[in-house]
């Protein structure tokens, strides 16, 4: 079969995808070959798309940022991985072909109790619901944190990992559905924000007190309300903008909303030496294969189809993973 790409020339909407044949030469030194079995898909793509964050050099470029699939060979100086080998692997760009050259030292190990489809929407989105909850901010047993859009892909890996820490997770969700998902995922109370406001909401459930951490990955629509849910010397957690960028947040806010914190922080600056990578990739894999954090993929596209599969993700269409076929 010929190997392609999901191409795309410039920043835009969905239709400028364009299936591309790809042709790829043999791994250099530190470098090994994958054949994709399986592709995530996550907002982050959707963000390059549309040019919100930073452009690949290339003009038809290939976007993409996890997958899962099988080493077929290696360069020379490879020691991590070997042909064979089941991998996994979180980079910015280029999953979405049928095969890729990779940088050997940013794959990890597939264990046997984790299947393709499943490590190929794990790998960026619980890395990131692992670096969130134990090192952004460590969250103990007893604490009180607030999701939003609880029943997303990061979402549903956050509330049951929350759970397992003993913390009291608060989601919000758009919708009947997505609120019980959530519910079925971790989370002690879910507030359907398109409904309720969920500040009000938040400040009742918790007496007055508010809560340790907010985890916003929703962004314009919703920041100004985190903050007013935070209790004091609490930490707003911005690490994703599906709504649109925050804009308009000054430090004074801080101060007002009680000696707040915030930060901004992004996954690559938390897996980006090998031990880190491997420590963080473990820790997700254990409590997946022993079936601690539950991982279904919700969604099924080919990879051909990637268009339809952002216009879901857009569109607030998807819950939970969703994976793309090569
Ligand atoms: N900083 C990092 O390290 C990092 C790493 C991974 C992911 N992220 C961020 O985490 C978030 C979740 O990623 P994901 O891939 O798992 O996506 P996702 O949560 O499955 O999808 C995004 C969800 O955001 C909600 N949403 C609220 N307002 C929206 C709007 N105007 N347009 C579209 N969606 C809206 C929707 O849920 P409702 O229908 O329930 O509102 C939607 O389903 C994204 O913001 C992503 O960028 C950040």
């Amino acid at each position: 079969m010929t190997d392609y790409a999901m191409t795309i020339a410039t920043p835009g909407d969905e239709e400028g995808f364009r299936r591309t044949p790809i042709t790829l030469r043999a791994p250099g030194p530190g470098e090994a070959l994958v054949r994709h079995t399986a592709i995530g898909l996550n907002f982050l793509d959707i963000y390059h798309r549309v040019g919100q964050y930073p452009w690949p050099v290339e003009r038809d470029a290939i976007l993409g940022s996890e997958a899962a699939g099988v080493v077929e060979a290696v360069g020379d100086g490879v020691e991590v991985i070997a042909p064979g080998d089941r991998v996994a692997y979180t980079i910015p760009y280029g999953a979405y072909a049928t095969r890729r050259l990779l940088a050997s030292d940013r794959l990890v190990r597939i264990p046997d109790s984790v299947p393709d489809e499943v490590a190929a929407t794990i790998t960026l989105k619980g890395m990131t619901a692992h670096y969130l909850i134990h090192s952004t901010f460590r969250v103990e047993a007893g604490m009180t944190v607030l999701v939003h859009a609880a029943a997303g892909g990061v979402g549903l890996l956050l509330g049951q990992w929350l759970a397992h820490i003993g913390a009291t997770a608060i989601g919000t969700a758009g919708g009947p559905e997505k609120v019980a998902l959530a519910r079925d995922h971790g989370y002690t109370h879910v507030i359907d924000y398109r409904s309720t406001d969920f500040v009000e909401e938040v400040r009742r459930l918790t007496d007055g007190a508010g809560v340790h951490a907010v985890y916003d990955s929703v962004g314009r629509d919703t920041w100004r309300g985190s903050l007013a849910c935070l209790r004091r010397r609490g930490i707003f957690v911005c690490f994703g903008q599906s709504s649109g960028p925050v804009e308009g947040l000054g430090i004074k806010e801080l101060a007002a909303g009680g000696s707040l914190y915030a930060t901004r922080p992004s996954l690559f600056h938390y897996i980006d030496t090998r031990n880190e990578l491997e420590e963080r990739a473990r820790a997700l894999f254990t409590l997946v294969g022993n079936g601690t954090l539950r991982a279904e993929v919700r969604q099924r596209f080919a990879l051909a189809d990637v268009a339809a599969a952002h216009r879901a993700l857009a569109g607030r269409q998807t819950s939970g993973a969703s994976v793309l076929l090569p």
